[in-house]
């Protein structure tokens, strides 16, 4: 029988769907980061685990990956798992000669014991996981929709800098309209109190009305800013984007906006703190010039990225009942 909701979480993670951060609640995010910490310590000094001994997950990427199919592959093989692995199945998968997503979905619902999809529609690791009615679906990431296990990443990123989610300001860069990771992140921090975000990009790329007011009515504060002299400079935390280039259907348009808003070390002297940290979940394509990468402020390479893997093998711990 086909799954028609997205259920809460709500304490508890086995065979549950990965969809949206709406799915979490507070305490949710504490067990799951609770966990994240022993992943990290499996991981960071190379211990055996066989956690997921016996399981079979598929990642399946319409679009493009580095970290999110790199780590999601490392983490299944970090616990003792085994992974099936499709990338760009428009080209090397039966999708080429027109089987539809919900036929793959169930072709490879019957090899696994999850199913881990990267696709360029919103709404599509829903579907996913509406056809999949055996197998949780993780959402790595759908058009311009959601990116959850970059929000939770995002999320342990933060909290293990601040050791809170609640009380902080943060100024969100780029493209604020079709950042997926930011309308996870957004979600996220929606949870906790007191929470106020400067969203900095070019009025083309803000976010859509309805999704402002609809998020403001969560109880985040939002506040847009159209120039680099309106960051306040006691933030947290930045949290950085590139333009996406793949949502502009007019690359003129992508021409006159790109990289309007780039992080340079004299921007981060002149506004940023030194108890601050830059955040980007990456790609970048020059919006973070590289001579911060050393800056200690900046985690993307580090920290950030490191928590990808060590998140997505507690999430999948978790869905598939091994903890
Ligand atoms: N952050 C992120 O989603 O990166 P990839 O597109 O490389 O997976």
């Amino acid at each position: 029988m086909a799954k028609s909701l997205i259920n809460s979480i709500n304490g508890k993670f086995k065979g549950k769907d990965i969809l949206s951060l709406d799915q979490f609640a507070p305490l949710d995010l504490k067990m799951l980061f609770s966990l994240t910490k022993k992943m990290k310590n499996i991981a960071f000094n190379a211990k055996p685990s066989r956690i997921l001994d016996g399981n079979i997950v598929t990642l399946i990427f319409y679009e493009p990956s580095s970290r999110t199919f790199g780590s999601f592959s490392a983490a299944v093989k970090q616990l003792g798992g085994q992974t099936v692995e499709i990338q760009n199945p428009q080209s090397f998968s039966s999708v080429a000669k027109g089987e539809t997503l919900s036929d793959t979905i169930r072709v490879f619902e019957a090899y696994c014991d999850a199913i881990v999809i990267r696709h360029f529609e919103v709404g599509s690791a829903k579907k996913a996981s509406d056809y999949a009615s055996s197998v949780p679906v993780i959402n790595a990431g759908d058009g311009t929709g959601e990116h959850p296990t970059q929000a939770l990443l995002d999320l342990y990123t933060i909290h293990e800098k601040f050791n809170r989610l609640d009380n902080l300001l943060g100024v969100v860069g780029g493209d604020i309209l079709n950042g997926r990771t930011i309308h996870s992140l957004i979600k996220g921090l929606c949870k906790f109190k007191k929470n106020t975000l400067f969203l900095l990009s070019p009025k083309t790329l803000r976010l859509t009305r309805a999704d402002f007011l609809y998020f403001q009515d969560k109880g985040i504060k939002l506040i847009e800013i159209q120039s680099e002299k309106e960051i306040p400079k006691n933030a947290d935390f930045w949290y950085w984007t590139r333009v996406q280039k793949e949502r502009f259907h007019d690359l003129k348009e992508y021409e006159k906006v790109k990289n309007r808003f780039i992080v340079t070390k004299k921007l981060l002297k002149d506004y940023g703190n030194k108890k601050m940290i830059l955040m980007h979940p990456l790609p970048r394509v020059g919006e973070i010039d590289i001579d911060i990468d050393r800056d200690p402020r900046a985690v993307y390479l580090g920290p950030q990225t490191r928590n990808g893997m060590y998140i997505r093998m507690a999430l999948l711990a978790l869905i598939l009942g091994k903890v």
